[in-house]
């Protein structure tokens, strides 16, 4: 996606070979404009997929799902990585492990919410070493809905998350891929021509 890329470059900061921080348009501040290009750009790529739910999860996910949710007309689930006050049980957990912040989180998703006559696109900012979107299709396949992919803001295909997912079968779209960070410079893997 162009206009990401563009962005990325104009704004990106490279913190090291393998830390990108876009603090001003997706992790702190948002850009509601970008964000709703590419919401559009998700929902344009699964709109003959039949979806009915969006999981992502808390808190970079909510912002570019909800503006897919809003040009798909479909709810927007988000995972929590702490207990709720309310949310107490009836839930789907995964165990989430994060490299990159050396913690693991316990998600959660009502079970309520995502049912098996759902099919769900799963969406998050950044797909590193995939920990987190494989916590989400977990609780998706815990719910026995049908998954019908994956959508990622901003993919850093130097590190092994979309490759190990993309060989379990499950369909991953990158809006933007990153190739390498090396010596403070931004370079992106080409996209293949989407439908
Ligand atoms: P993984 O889920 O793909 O295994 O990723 P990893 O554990 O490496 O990443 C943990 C957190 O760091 C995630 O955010 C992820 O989005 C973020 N992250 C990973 N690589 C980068 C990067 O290069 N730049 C930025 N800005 N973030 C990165 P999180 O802890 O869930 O945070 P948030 O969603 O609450 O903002």
């Amino acid at each position: 996606m162009q206009l990401l890329k563009d962005r990325i470059i104009q704004d990106g900061k490279v913190l090291s070979d393998d830390v990108l921080k876009v603090d001003t348009f997706l992790n702190h501040q948002v850009d509601p404009v970008l964000m709703k290009a590419i919401g559009e750009e998700f929902a344009r790529r699964f709109e003959n997929d039949g979806i009915t739910k969006i999981v992502t999860i808390e808190s970079s996910g909510i912002a570019p799902s909800v503006m897919a949710g809003l040009t798909l007309g479909v709810p927007v689930i988000f995972a929590r990585k702490r207990k709720s006050l309310t949310l107490t049980d009836h839930l789907y957990t995964a165990s989430v492990h994060s490299y990159t912040k050396q913690e693991t989180n316990e998600i959660s998703v009502s079970k309520d919410f995502v049912t098996k006559e759902d099919t769900v696109l799963v969406i998050d900012d950044f797909l590193a070493n995939g920990q987190a979107a494989l916590g989400l299709i977990d609780i998706v396949s815990q719910a026995d809905a049908k998954l019908a992919g994956v959508g990622i803001v901003i993919e850093k295909g130097f590190q092994p998350g979309g490759a190990f997912i993309r060989e379990k079968g499950i369909r991953v779209e990158s809006l933007a891929n990153l190739a390498s960070l090396e010596n403070g410079e931004v370079t992106f893997i080409e996209e293949e021509p989407s439908k």
